[in-house]
């Protein structure tokens, strides 16, 4: 049903007859035809030969008129591609039967354990944060889709040397105050006063410094109040995935914390393995291919001179595990772009001790930051980070505001589910739709617009098929015939079978704006067959036919939306 793989499938073996060996024949959507190949070009340069040759010997040896597509050779030796109204009427029909829109569950289904979120113990979310908890929810709904076992982890920043002061400063504000003042989701206070006592008061200091000690020692004091720092945290962080309405729940937090008594075997190992090196103190690994600025290798300080392990142990223990214990073949972790080298170093580590081997791979999902309308790292007003509640909050004002104001009639609890969808799908929607390794700029006109590449667009269109949908009365009979009278009409049908196609695309690559620019296109194509075709007013065939057309285009945006993490609304 993916039509421009079948096109593909169809034209590969032309092609290496052709060429004697074989070719991607680089199907692409035209605007010429329905579809074109570009390959005979860079073909035609390899052989010798004039590219237009190449692309009419590559017709004469294709199969394709029992699939109802018709090649003709176009300028310097494109391959045109046209698929016959009644080829496409059947694909879209079958399109229509199946439930999962002409997407197959995985041949192959893998463990994939995702690695996202990943907030830090008693600090405010941040901005960086938001990326990658809406980056991974929407990998997660993905690969749960195409029937892969997905393991969510969110990885904590429930370790380490700050815990010291955190502790100390809960045992001066006392239990009580202390839980009171970190369920008010005011995390940043909690930790910026710490850190100001830290900074100017040397016996705190010495205070904390053996808090770490006794916490690492197991001391069971220590442990209750470092369980009370942790367990509002994330208390806390459970209100704003709920806001975010993200599929992260309670059970998937698994802090750094989880894997402290595995890094003294990691480190034990890898000395065995002959990769450990001591430098300054510390003990290091030096992975191939990494050197600093001045050229010198390059260290993954997997042991610290004061004899603690840090970030990078607890990666690779944690790598160990999920590909150990857990089975993992695949191992994303989305974590901005300032952690590639972290990554890459880790993987490199892993893979020198074979902890990390194929099938099993990692892959560092980095993104970029989001920019304030200056240009620069969004900041808050006061030059701090920007609490991510509070732009949650503002999305969902702002959006409930325009509800309010295009549709004055709107009841308070109808004003508050569109403002919520609309305002959260907004924010996700502004990140997935850009590359992800691009920074972009935080702009509520642009993303909250109802027209442009965005959620609200999105979402109006569904509510708009819905709303002929329910005048028609009717379901859209599975059996109609499909009628392309106009040229808009044909247009979605060639867009709505490219669904599938894009789906596999991104389950490879995990660069959502495909999916994203697919959707919009989608949109875009129904908005101008809605325009040209009238639906309640055709008559008997036609109006059929125009019926399953809005229906698949409404399944499909949910779908697509759904897998976003986005929202739908029977009414806006
Ligand atoms: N807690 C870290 C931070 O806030 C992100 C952790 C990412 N995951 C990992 N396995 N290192 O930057």
């Amino acid at each position: 049903m993916d039509l421009e793989k079948l096109l593909s499938d169809r034209l590969a073996p032309a092609f290496a007859a052709v060429a004697g060996s074989p070719v991607d024949p680089l199907v692409r959507r035209s605007p010429r035809a329905d579809f074109q190949s570009d390959a005979a070009l860079a073909l035609a340069r390899r052989l010798g030969r004039p590219p237009r040759d190449i692309a009419a010997a590559v017709v004469a040896h294709a199969v394709l008129d029992d699939v109802g597509v018709s090649a003709e050779v176009s300028g310097p030796g494109f391959l045109n591609l046209t698929v016959s109204d009644l080829a496409l009427a059947d694909l879209v029909i079958r399109l229509a039967g199946d439930t999962r829109l002409g997407v197959p569950p995985t041949a192959t289904p893998q463990t994939v354990v995702v690695d996202y979120s990943a907030p830090n113990v008693a600090k405010e979310m941040h901005v960086g944060h938001l990326r990658s908890t809406v980056i991974g929810d929407a990998a997660v709904r993905l690969l749960d889709w195409l029937g892969h076992r997905v393991v969510r982890v969110n990885h904590l920043g429930d370790w380490g040397t700050p815990f010291g002061m955190l502790i100390e400063h809960l045992i001066d504000l006392g239990e009580a105050e202390a839980a009171r003042n970190l369920s008010m989701g005011d995390l940043d206070t909690f930790y910026r006063a710490a850190r100001v006592k830290f900074d100017a008061d040397e016996a705190f200091q010495e205070r904390s410094r053996l808090r770490v000690v006794a916490l690492q020692g197991g001391d069971e004091r220590t442990r209750r109040l470092w369980r009370l720092l942790v367990t509002q945290s994330e208390r806390y962080f459970l209100t704003v995935y709920d806001l975010l309405d993200v599929t992260l729940s309670a059970d998937d937090f698994r802090g750094e914390s989880a894997y402290n008594s595995l890094l003294a075997g990691v480190v034990d190992d890898l000395d065995r393995l002959g990769l450990l090196l001591p430098s300054g103190g510390a003990a290091c690994v030096f992975p191939q291919g990494f050197s600093g600025r001045d050229g010198e290798p390059l260290p993954l300080i997997v042991r610290k001179s004061d004899g603690g392990y840090g970030y990078p142990a607890t990666d690779l223990a944690a790598l160990r595990q999920r590909v150990g214990e857990l089975g993992a073949t695949r191992l994303l972790y989305v974590v901005g772009l300032p952690q590639r080298q972290h990554f890459a170093m880790v993987f490199a580590v892993a893979q020198a001790a074979g902890w990390l081997r194929p099938p099993a791979q990692a892959e560092h999902l980095g993104f970029g930051s989001i920019l304030g309308a200056d240009g620069r790292m969004l900041r808050s007003r006061a030059g701090g980070s920007v609490k991510l509640v509070g732009l949650l909050e503002e999305a969902v004002a702002r959006a409930t505001d325009l509800a309010r104001s295009r549709n004055p009639d709107l009841d308070a609890a109808a004003a508050d589910e569109i403002g919520r969808a609309v305002g959260i799908g907004a924010i996700k929607y502004a990140d997935l739709s850009v590359d992800r390794t691009k920074d972009y700029v935080l702009d509520w006109e642009r993303m909250l617009a109802l027209d442009g590449n965005t959620a609200p667009y999105l979402q109006y269109a569904y509510a708009r098929i819905r709303s002929v949908l329910r005048r028609a009365g009717t379901a859209a009979r599975p059996d109609t015939t499909i009628v392309f009278a106009q040229p808009e009409e044909r247009a979605l049908a060639v867009e709505l079978l490219g669904f599938a196609g894009v789906v596999g695309e991104v389950e490879r690559s995990l660069e959502f704006h495909q999916l994203a620019g697919y959707l919009h296109r989608l949109a875009t194509a129904f908005n101008a067959f809605y325009e040209r075709c009238p639906v309640l007013r055709a008559a008997d065939e036609l109006r059929e036919s125009r019926l399953l057309l809005a229906e698949l285009t409404a399944r499909t945006l949910r779908q697509g939306l759904h897998l976003l993490g986005i929202r739908t609304l029977e009414r806006m």
